[in-house]
């Protein structure tokens, strides 16, 4: 599948918000990954729709919701009507996940899960009927800027031979840790939506640092 970068507003300027977004669109960025967390099912709490609705403002490109909230069912609605193209629940929460993407999918949008670095791929199969997308967290979710873990790799790896096998179209997004250094590395492991937040937003020249970034995962 043909490589697609993803930066993570988290880690944006918000006071410039529509500045650094413009610029990662003129590097060539092909979606945006927006991360929603409620102070519980994380320890941290960042934005909700209303940050989404002002992304829609700014952007044409498609949105993506990673909600790590305990309580997804009930902004579902509130996410798709705020323009999300994906969303995004975590597969571990104490709520039925099935319900949660069949509401997604019946609402409209396109369905993901997120998967923690410590949760059994194998999770994933059942949901597959209705999922476009998967995320490998290779981080503890709740905070941008954390180090890569590496067993991430073997985890895409494992992943992507069973969407081979059984519905080889659903994207693999991989969150936490990527940089210019492991980016090539994770897109040859099998994930195509390489997400990546401070390593795009903590620099200075954000529309450059999207295009070497790409650069690295596209063929020449
Ligand atoms: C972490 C979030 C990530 C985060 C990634 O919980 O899900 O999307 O923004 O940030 P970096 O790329 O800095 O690790
Ligand atoms: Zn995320």
């Amino acid at each position: 599948m043909k490589p697609q970068l993803s930066p993570s507003v988290l880690s944006a300027n918000f006071a410039r918000l529509q500045e650094d977004i413009k610029n990662a669109e003129k590097g060539g960025a092909d979606r945006f990954h927006l991360d929603v967390m409620d102070g519980h099912f994380v320890p941290n709490i960042s934005f909700g729709p209303m940050i989404v609705r002002t992304m829609k403002t700014i952007t044409r490109l498609p949105l993506d919701v990673h909600l790590m909230i305990s309580d997804p069912d009930k902004y579902i609605p509130e996410f798709v009507s705020a323009g999300a193209e994906f969303v995004i629940p975590h597969i571990e929460a104490p709520y039925d996940i099935y319900r949660s993407v069949q509401l997604i999918v019946e609402l409209g949008a396109k369905a993901g899960v997120a998967l923690n670095p410590g949760t059994p791929i194998e999770r994933v199969e059942p949901l597959l009927d209705k999922i476009d997308m998967v995320i490998i967290m290779s981080v503890c979710p709740g905070f941008g800027g954390q180090k890569f873990q590496p067993q991430a790799l073997k985890r895409v790896k494992v992943l992507r031979s069973m969407l081979d096998r059984l519905k080889p179209a659903v994207h693999i997004a991989v969150d936490g840790g990527v940089k210019r250094e492991n980016i090539a590395e994770i897109h040859a492991s099998g994930a195509d939506i390489l997400l990546a937040g401070s390593a795009v937003f903590e620099t200075q020249d954000v529309e450059k640092t999207v295009r070497e970034l790409k650069h690295l995962v596209e063929k020449p």
